[in-house]
């Protein structure tokens, strides 16, 4: 990959918040091209074989909820051989098994692929026993299985990355229509990673566009509804502290990111689609040097988020409808509203905006998330001698 080398950053503490890298060429080439010798360049080029090194020790968690077989075959198909599919499903039982099918594919098109994988049901009890095991009940609900949600499915993805001994973890949703898309996001997870020079870094994907059918003709947005609010607040957030104006962040709600393992274990996560928007709460709470940190080793080393445009339209499953969009903008804004460090101006702002868009009353306050703390207080030995990794059961390594 060609892409802009990322030069202007944000600093919050420990954090460094890298504006958003533009991609020149998708394909960098094989070996070091001689015309980057020279220091006096805007961009760089990231040759196959780095890409390569991460790619080996990335998984790929793809949550699943009632998606089109075809769309999930599709992520499939877009992921680069070497890394290793992670499939958390949250699909239904009955009166359909829809996860059965999802697992009947999936063993299939490995099969044929030759694909390591591995595929679970969010609410299987296999998969519940691990956290019970690993001492995280925080997780588990009161029939002792995992909890519904996107960002529970995430937890479980991380957790199961970390025991097959992945050193990066990235996350693509299974409703893309394009697997070319797909491919590339996974592309820029690696190229994103290997720029990094702590062993905490974080990658999130600024989409293009989505692309839309207005008055009849193609239109290709910029900004979902949803992230337009969201970013604007993170940026009042992150002002507030470094006394100047920003827009550096631009993927508050970034469902395509990636992190270095010991990052991932290491933030606290919020429930269901607040997850995103929360990973930038997470970062400025714990690094940002407004509170102590719990983890000096971080403060030490520092945190890159590198932030990368990708070149394809995002073409994903959008009917939704209004409500799953009200409900994203509450829980992205009443993560940020929640914070320990969320100033008060800035939450008389967030109160204004929710009950601007009849979502809370002024008077009321946000909703406040089921928090989860960090996965590195999972005991992974004692979670992972249940595992038989051969069993197909409702795991299904190949
Ligand atoms: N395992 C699991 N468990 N997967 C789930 C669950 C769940 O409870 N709920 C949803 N999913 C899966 C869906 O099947 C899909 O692949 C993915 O998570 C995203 O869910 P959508 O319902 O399609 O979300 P969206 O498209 O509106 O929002 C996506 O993009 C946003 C950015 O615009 C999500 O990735 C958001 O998290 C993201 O902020």
């Amino acid at each position: 990959m060609r892409l802009e080398i990322p030069t202007n950053a944000e600093r919050f503490g420990a954090n460094l918040f890298y504006e958003v890298q533009k991609i020149y060429e998708l394909e960098g080439g094989y070996g070091t091209d001689s015309e980057f010798d020279s220091p006096f360049h805007v961009i760089q080029q990231i040759p196959y074989e780095r890409l390569y090194e991460i790619e080996k020790d990335l998984a790929i968690v793809i949550p699943v909820k009632d998606e089109r077989l075809r769309l999930l075959e599709g992520v499939l198909c877009g992921i680069p051989h070497n890394c290793l599919p992670i499939v958390v499903s949250n699909s239904k039982n009955e009166p359909i098994d829809r996860y059965r099918m999802e697992r009947n594919m999936v063993d299939t098109f490995c099969r044929h692929a030759k694909k390591k994988y591995i595929i679970a049901h969010q609410r299987s009890a296999e998969l519940a026993r691990i956290f019970k095991d690993g001492g995280y009940p925080q997780i588990l609900d009161d029939q002792g299985l995992i909890r519904h949600g996107k960002a529970e499915g995430m937890l479980a993805g991380i957790a199961l990355a970390h025991l097959a001994g992945k050193k990066y973890v990235g996350f693509i949703d299974s409703d893309n229509y394009f697997p070319g898309a797909v491919f590339e996001y996974v592309r820029i997870f690696s190229a994103g990673l290997s720029q990094g020079k702590s062993p905490y870094s974080m990658v999130r994907i600024q989409w293009h566009s989505k692309p839309k059918i207005v008055d009849g003709e193609l239109f290709f947005t910029k900004w979902g509804r949803v992230s337009r609010i969201t970013n604007q607040y993170l940026n009042l957030f992150l002002s507030h502290y470094t006394g100047y104006e920003s827009e550096v962040l631009r993927t508050g709600n970034a469902g395509e990111h990636a992190l270095s393992m010991p990052l991932a274990l290491s933030l606290d996560y919020s429930t269901g689609f607040s997850v995103e928007t929360h990973h930038f709460v997470s970062l400025m709470e714990k690094f940002g040097g407004v509170l102590p940190s719990p983890i000096p080793e971080i403060m030490k080393n520092g945190v890159e988020v590198f932030q990368i445009e990708s070149r394809n339209p995002h073409f994903h499953d959008a009917a939704k409808g209004d409500d799953h969009i009200q409900e994203m903008i509450e829980y992205s804004l009443s993560v940020l509203w929640h914070s320990s460090i969320c100033p008060k101006s800035l939450k008389k702002d967030i109160s204004n905006e929710l009950s601007r868009l009849k979502i809370v009353s002024k008077k009321e306050e946000p909703i406040k998330l089921r928090q989860y703390p960090v996965l590195s207080s999972l005991n992974f030995t004692a979670a992972a001698w249940k595992i038989d990794w051969q069993e197909h059961g409702n795991f299904s390594p190949s």
